[in-house]
């Protein structure tokens, strides 16, 4: 594995991937259309072509020049309340978009792929900690689109020789340890974002979407994964397809889950203040508890995370949030 290529690189966790990927002396090319990412996240040592993973004659172009090892698919739109006002949009970026995509990676022979999906593809979870072959119900246009795509390569996988590894990322948060990338995005609707602007003061106060759940406080739990652990989860995953061919779906968490307000009172521990914040209306799509069973990927590949650690996780966020205030 020498040559990647990589979608989104642009973004909160292709950005990530990509440091991590050129740390280790691999060659990264990305291709971005920049409508949610920004150019400052990009390295300065990967290869970047501002493309649209849909524009077949640039993709193909890309392919014919470098001969890429694999392919790291994270390019897709991201925000569960946009997909709810816009379904059509989230159904062509997420779904034929990249379908499109994918097929010209195939038709140039580049068949091994990493795609980012999502925990929201389980919709409310059953269980405590929800499994790989748990019920899937996405509860939301976001969801369902990302699982059209893994259902695609599934099908593709059968009728041709394409070996792929799904991610089902849970909630990713926090940043890289020397601050070459994080959430950048004005419009993000991640809680430890929010809460972090909230903390530096580029907002008043942070609204909680509903503490009527059936949860321990009345507020959502979430698993939150540093993003740190999930781009090694990526190289893993990468050399797993290398040395084994084999296609799998893993779940990305750490199998804890904390309510909204225990990630607030935690965050409040680390800081010389409160993070101000009003009760707010439920949003749609949203889910009470999803947390994940995490077993599969540490057993299979003998793997165990670093940044398994709330306090570190708001300590890189905010130290982010104060760096591009
Ligand atoms: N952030 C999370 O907590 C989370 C959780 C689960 C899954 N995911 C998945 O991870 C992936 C990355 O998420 P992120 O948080 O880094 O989002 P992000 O918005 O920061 O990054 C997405 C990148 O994709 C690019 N992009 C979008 N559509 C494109 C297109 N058609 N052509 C070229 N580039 C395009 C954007 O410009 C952006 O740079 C997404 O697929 C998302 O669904 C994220």
């Amino acid at each position: 594995m020498k040559n990647i290529l990589l979608t989104g690189g642009a973004g909160y966790i292709g950005s990530h991937v990509a440091n991590l990927l050129l740390d280790e002396g691999l060659n990264v090319s990305i291709i971005d259309n920049l409508i949610t990412g920004n150019k400052k996240l990009i390295p300065s040592n990967a290869s970047f072509y501002n493309c649209d993973i849909d524009d077949v004659n640039c993709v193909q172009k890309i392919i014919k020049k470098n001969k890429f090892d694999i392919v790291m698919h994270f390019a897709g739109l991201i925000r569960v309340d946009e997909s709810v006002k816009d379904p059509k949009k989230y159904h062509l970026y997420n779904y034929q978009k990249a379908k499109k995509f994918l097929n010209t990676c195939f038709e140039n022979n580049l068949k091994k792929i990493i795609f980012s999906s999502t925990a929201s593809v389980y919709g409310n979870p059953e269980k405590q900690n929800v499994s790989e072959e748990d019920r899937i119900n996405p509860l939301n246009p976001y969801a369902e689109t990302k699982l059209k795509l893994e259902n695609y390569l599934i099908r593709e996988s059968k009728r041709q020789n394409v070996k792929y590894i799904i991610l089902r990322y849970f909630n990713v948060a926090g940043a890289d340890k020397k601050l070459r990338s994080g959430l950048i995005s004005k419009f993000s609707t991640h809680l430890i974002k929010i809460a972090s602007e909230v903390a530096v003061g580029k907002k008043n106060k942070l609204i909680i979407n509903g503490d009527n759940y059936d949860t321990k406080d009345g507020t959502p739990v979430r698993d939150y994964i540093h993003v740190s652990d999930l781009a090694d989860i990526h190289i893993v995953s990468a050399r797993y397809l290398f040395k084994k061919n084999k296609s799998n779906i893993f779940n990305c968490g750490y199998g804890k889950g904390f309510s909204v307000k225990e990630v607030i009172k935690t965050y409040n521990q680390i800081l010389d203040k409160k993070i101000k914040y009003e009760i707010g209306e439920r949003r749609p799509g949203d889910s009470k508890l999803v947390v994940a069973n995490p077993n599969k990927f540490k057993k299979t590949m003998k793997w165990k995370p670093k940044f398994n650690n709330l306090k570190y996780i708001l300590k890189t966020a905010y130290s982010w949030e104060k760096k591009i205030k």
